[in-house]
C-alpha cells in the first residue's frame, strides 16, 4: 500500500507536489471515488484516474531522456554522475535504469524505464531494433562510405557488423542506422575509414523519436502513443 500522491508521483507524470494539488483539487478518483486526502494508501492494483483518465497499472514507468554529455548511462557508478541523477528524488526510487548504453560523450535519445521485460525484448540481438544517429566525423564522408556500412564492416579485433545505414547529410555529417548496438559501435565503425567521430547523438530507438522539445538533461513520460509502438517494436512482451 502506498499513499496517493506517491503513487500518481511514481508514474513519471507529476511530481508529489502537483500530485498533492491535483488530488486536494478533487480531481483524482481511485476505483471510481473522489479522494480528498493524499495520504490515504492504495494497492498499485488500484483504478486511478485523473480528469478521468486511467494513469494506474502504472508502476511502470517509461521515460525519454535527452541525455546530455558528461553523464554515464549507468544506474550507479563508483566514480561518474550517472543519468538518474537527472531525476527528481521520487523517481531514483522505482527500479529506472538505461534501455541501452549511449557511451559518456554521447547525447540524445536515451529510454529510461523499470519494466524489464520490454527492455530486454527492445534490446535483444534477435530482434534488430533499427536505432538512428547523428554522427559528425573528423574527415569527409563519401560514397565508398556509405558502401562500406552498407556491406557490413569486419573491424579490425574481427567484429563483423550487420549492415548499417550511412545517410551523408553534408561533408562531415550523416544519419547513420544501426541494426545492434555493440560497444562504441558507431566509433570505431568510423575510425576504421580513418574519419574519427567528433559528436554523436541518438534521435531514434525503434519507433521512438527524441522529442526535439526537449533541452539537452530534460525528460518526460512517453506518450501512451509512444509506448504502444514500443510495445509493438518489443513483440508485445
Ligand atoms: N555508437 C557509439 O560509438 N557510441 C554510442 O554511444 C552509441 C553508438
Amino acid at each position: 500500500m502506498e499513499r496517493l500522491e506517491k503513487l500518481l508521483a511514481n508514474t513519471g507524470r507529476w511530481s508529489r507536489r502537483e500530485a498533492a494539488e491535483l488530488i486536494r483539487a478533487g480531481r483524482v478518483k481511485a476505483d471510481g471515488a473522489v479522494v480528498l486526502r493524499r495520504e490515504e494508501k492504495f494497492s498499485e492494483e488500484t483504478l486511478l484516474q485523473v480528469d478521468g483518465e486511467t494513469v494506474s497499472g502504472a508502476r511502470l514507468v517509461y521515460l525519454m531522456l535527452n541525455k546530455p554529455a558528461g553523464l554515464v548511462s549507468a544506474t550507479e557508478d563508483p566514480r561518474e554522475e550517472t543519468v538518474l541523477s537527472l531525476l527528481p528524488e521520487h523517481l531514483r526510487r522505482v527500479g529506472l535504469f538505461p534501455a541501452g548504453r549511449l557511451d559518456k560523450d554521447t547525447v540524445g535519445l536515451l529510454l529510461l524505464t523499470n519494466d524489464g521485460p520490454l527492455a530486454h525484448a527492445l534490446l535483444s540481438p534477435r530482434r534488430h531494433v533499427d536505432k538512428t544517429y547523428l554522427v559528425r566525423v573528423d574527415g569527409t564522408l563519401d560514397e565508398t562510405d556509405e558502401a562500406a556500412f552498407r556491406a557490413g564492416m569486419t573491424l579490425a579485433d574481427g567484429l563483423q557488423c550487420l549492415p548499417a545505414g550511412l545517410e551523408r547529410r553534408g561533408l562531415d555529417e550523416a544519419l547513420v542506422t544501426l541494426r545492434e548496438g555493440k560497444y562504441h559501435q558507431i566509433k570505431r565503425m568510423c575510425a576504421a575509414r580513418g574519419k574519427p567521430v567528433t559528436y554523436l547523438k541518438r534521435l531514434t530507438f525503434g519507433p521512438l523519436a527524441l522529442d526535439e522539445g526537449l533541452e539537452e538533461g530534460a525528460w518526460r513520460p512517453l506518450t501512451e502513443g509512444e509506448l504502444g509502438a514500443l510495445r509493438e517494436a518489443g513483440g508485445n512482451c
